[in-house]
């Protein structure tokens, strides 16, 4: 499996509201124990996805989910002693980067292909169970990226109502070679004679393509075929019950202490506190720090959300003051997080001194999260991410913590909070970094500045709903540049500031592409900006991907 980055694959994104590494490892023991708890019943058909180093090893996951089946991404090394504790229904092996025959590919535990467990390898998954099982793996005359056709043998099993020559995408330099007796070939292409497998006498089946990506038309019947026909799964992972459990679970908790949960307004805290709300009521405590880094009328629609939606008892703090004095005259993005994360946390921490009882600290932590920093029981073994989140607190605040959604998913989220009554511009809300507008505004961070990219975004945002672009873009906002242009206005030349927009599609944030806005669209967006935000003569539109360059300018 390769790198290459996929961009119009299903789904909305993870985003930025990210935990740091250090908590998400602090709370993964109470937390794990919750979430057992919770999913008792739909956990007795967890799905195990060992992760190879699959960049799609969540999206396999997310599949899963979507089917109604509880899954979990585990560390490829996990031993069998450990599997058969979990007794999984079945397990999922993901694709991965290297080739399994390499020194320090990883391997998985080779008793485990002999439980009796439905196994389904995909890529490199079924590479590796076919060299376990003493079969050849090398290169491919070619390697073979992007659409191909799969010729299905008879159909059936796996290949249930699925049409006998369907398109598969393919992304893979290695494949299985020669025959073995163990195993019958089930789909070949042209280019790859062996690509579906079945073993004769394991329910063990192989897919040299990838079924989780949208390209794989009959991905999900093929997802499908194997979850409930094989596995036998009935699929219990439904969110409702979810949501009854986490509310009982949560009051359990808590008892009678109270509970402090700090609003960004975004959809993850706002899940959060919308869940705790409806699980302890008045025993729930916000707190919303206006930074002065906010975009436009994003203060006032946190306290008209949760003051007039949830009756929250909410505190609203106004310490733009404070921040904008710490920040005059910083132009270095690193400094400017650094200050901002500190003065955020001593805020935060003078006001949690005003809520008499508490005792706990609830965080919108999301699965992803939790997997990309380490922090999941038995999840894989590398961090894969570390997070730049200033809003993360430190433990020192001494709050025992709640993570509601470590278990969930950002889609899952999102329906979950409209589950839970919150209104679509919350739940749809594209991720906000906790730096603000102060990573936006490039150099110095002046009120005059922080005004001009304020009119501008709100701009630019109107103009993609009214589109109906906003929910295809994963992110979009706009930027401050610290260069003056020359322009000409009426019979004037003009000296004058330089606004960069940016939109993007992303799966997970950690590649993206730029989003391809018409044409007109941007042009009619552009005009408004210059004719009616004082200070600016020009608007540039960025198409640079990530990697090489990220998503925020800083
Ligand atoms: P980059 O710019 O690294 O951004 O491609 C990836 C995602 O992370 C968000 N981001 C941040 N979020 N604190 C945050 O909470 C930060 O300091 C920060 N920097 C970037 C960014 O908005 C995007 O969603």
């Amino acid at each position: 499996m390769n790198n290459a980055k996929i961009t119009d694959l299903k789904d909305e994104s993870t985003g930025a509201n990210a935990q740091s590494a250090q908590s998400a490892q602090v709370a993964h023991l109470s937390a794990n124990s919750n979430a057992i708890d919770c999913h008792s019943k739909a956990e007795k058909e967890t799905i195990l996805i060992f992760d190879f180093g699959s960049q799609f090893a969540q999206l396999i996951a997310r599949r899963v989910r979507e089917l109604n089946v509880y899954c979990r991404i585990v560390r490829h090394d996990l031993s069998c002693e450990r599997v058969k504790e979990i007794q999984p229904k079945g397990i999922i092996f993901s694709g991965g980067p290297a080739s399994v025959y390499a020194k320090g590919a990883p391997h998985s535990d080779p008793e485990i292909l002999k439980l009796g467990i439905p196994i389904l390898g995909i890529c490199y998954g079924m590479q590796l169970i076919w060299y376990q099982l003493g079969g050849k793996v090398g290169q491919g005359k070619e390697r073979e990226f992007g659409r191909a056709v799969i010729e299905i043998d008879k159909g059936g099993g796996i290949f249930q109502d699925i049409p006998l020559e369907t398109p598969v995408w393919m992304s893979h330099g290695d494949q299985v070679q020669g025959l073995q007796n163990d195993f019958f070939i089930t789909a070949t292409t042209p280019q790859c004679p062996i690509a579906a497998v079945q073993h004769r006498s394991l329910p063990i089946y192989g897919l040299q393509f990838h079924p989780e990506v949208t390209h794989t038309r009959a991905g999900d019947q093929l997802l499908h075929n194997f979850l409930f026909p094989i596995c036998q799964c009935q699929g219990l992972w439904k969110l409702e019950a979810w949501i009854e459990n986490q509310i009982r679970s949560i009051q359990n908790q808590v008892g009678d202490k109270r509970v402090i949960c700090g609003l960004s307004g975004g959809v993850d805290s706002s899940v959060v506190a919308a869940l705790l709300a409806r699980a302890i009521g008045p025993q729930l405590a916000c707190i919303f720090i206006d930074n002065g880094l906010l975009r436009d009328g994003e203060a006032e629609s946190v306290r008209e959300t949760f003051q007039n939606w949830f009756k929250a008892d909410l505190h609203v703090v106004d310490a733009s003051s404070q921040f904008l004095s710490q920040l005059k005259g910083i132009t270095d993005p690193q400094e400017k997080r650094k200050r901002i994360g500190h003065i955020f946390i001593e805020v935060f921490r003078q006001e949690a001194k005003s809520i008499r009882d508490a005792r706990f600290l609830a965080q919108g932590t999301l699965y992803p999260d939790v997997i990309e920093s380490g922090g999941a029981l038995d999840g894989p073994a590398q961090v894969i991410k570390t997070h730049h989140n200033v809003g993360g607190l430190p433990k020192e605040l001494g709050f025992d913590l709640i993570e509601p959604l470590r278990d969930l998913f950002k889609d899952e989220v999102r329906r979950l909070g409209k589950q839970l009554g919150l209104p679509d511009h919350v739940v749809w809300r594209h991720p906000f970094p906790g730096p603000g507008l102060a990573v936006r505004c490039l150099g110095e961070i002046t009120p005059q500045r922080l005004e001009i990219i304020r009119q501008a975004d709100a701009i630019f945002l109107e103009e993609l709903h009214q589109a109906d672009w906003y929910r295809r873009t994963a992110q979009a906002f706009a930027v401050l540049l610290p260069v003056q242009s020359v322009g000409v206005m009426g019979d004037g030349r003009t000296y004058e500031n330089v606004i960069a927009l940016r939109a993007v599609q992303t799966d997970d944030f950690m590649t993206a592409d730029w989003s391809h806005l018409p044409h007109d669209l941007l042009g009619k967006i552009a005009t408004r900006i210059i004719n009616s935000v004082q200070g600016v003569n020009r608007v540039v539109f960025d198409i640079s991907s990530k990697p090489p360059a990220t998503i925020e300018w800083e």
